[in-house]
């Protein structure tokens, strides 16, 4: 009826290609893997320039929380020239509504730990 040789042929070369992103993945070592984010906002930007919160978050916080516990200032004035009240709960997280998809998705990835929730409150999340 048909040729048994040419079917089986073609099954491996179907599960051949199947697999080849499944292979890519092992030889490269999940290269091409990022996790993704969703910032949690309609806003278009974050309180400075993307490239700057991905490398400086850490610093602009430490910033804002000694503005605020150090010399009771409340206001930051970013270079946009838009101002924002100095508050991680209420500005950041006022934005980035799921902390799972965002900050934790992107720390677990580095595998960083910040404390800060310790003592900050996380809002509850809002669905997007
Ligand atoms: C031991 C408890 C504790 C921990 C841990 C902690 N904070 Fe705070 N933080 C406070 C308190 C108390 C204030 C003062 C609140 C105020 O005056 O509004 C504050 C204020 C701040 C402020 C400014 C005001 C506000 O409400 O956000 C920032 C920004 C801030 N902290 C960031 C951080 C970050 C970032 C971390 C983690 C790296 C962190 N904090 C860890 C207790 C803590
Ligand atoms: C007005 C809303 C808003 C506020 C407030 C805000 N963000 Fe953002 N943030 C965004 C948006 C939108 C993006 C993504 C911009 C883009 O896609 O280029 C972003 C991007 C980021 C990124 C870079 C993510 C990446 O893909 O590399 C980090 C980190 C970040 N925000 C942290 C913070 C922290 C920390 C605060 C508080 C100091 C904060 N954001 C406050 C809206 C906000
Ligand atoms: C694009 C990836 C990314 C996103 C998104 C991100 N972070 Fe980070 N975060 C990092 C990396 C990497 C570090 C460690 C290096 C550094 O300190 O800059 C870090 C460090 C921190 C630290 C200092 C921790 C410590 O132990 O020193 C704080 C606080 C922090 N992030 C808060 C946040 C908050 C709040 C959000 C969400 C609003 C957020 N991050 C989103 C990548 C990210």
């Amino acid at each position: 009826m048909f040729d048994k040789g040419k079917v089986i042929a073609g099954i491996v070369i179907f599960f051949v290609i199947l697999l080849i992103p499944f292979w890519y993945n092992a030889v490269t070592g999940k290269a091409g893997y990022a996790p993704e984010l969703k910032p949690g906002t309609d806003a278009k930007e974050c309180v400075e320039k993307t490239s700057f919160m991905k490398e400086k978050h850490t610093e602009l916080l430490t910033k804002w929380k000694e503005a605020v516990v150090r010399n009771g200032e409340r206001e930051y004035r970013a270079s946009n020239g838009k101002t924002y009240v100095m508050s991680l709960t209420g500005t950041c997280m006022g934005c980035h509504t799921n902390k799972e998809q965002f900050c934790d998705r992107c720390h677990n990835y580095t595998n960083v730990k910040p404390y800060c929730w310790d003592c900050h409150n996380v809002p509850k999340v809002v669905k997007k």
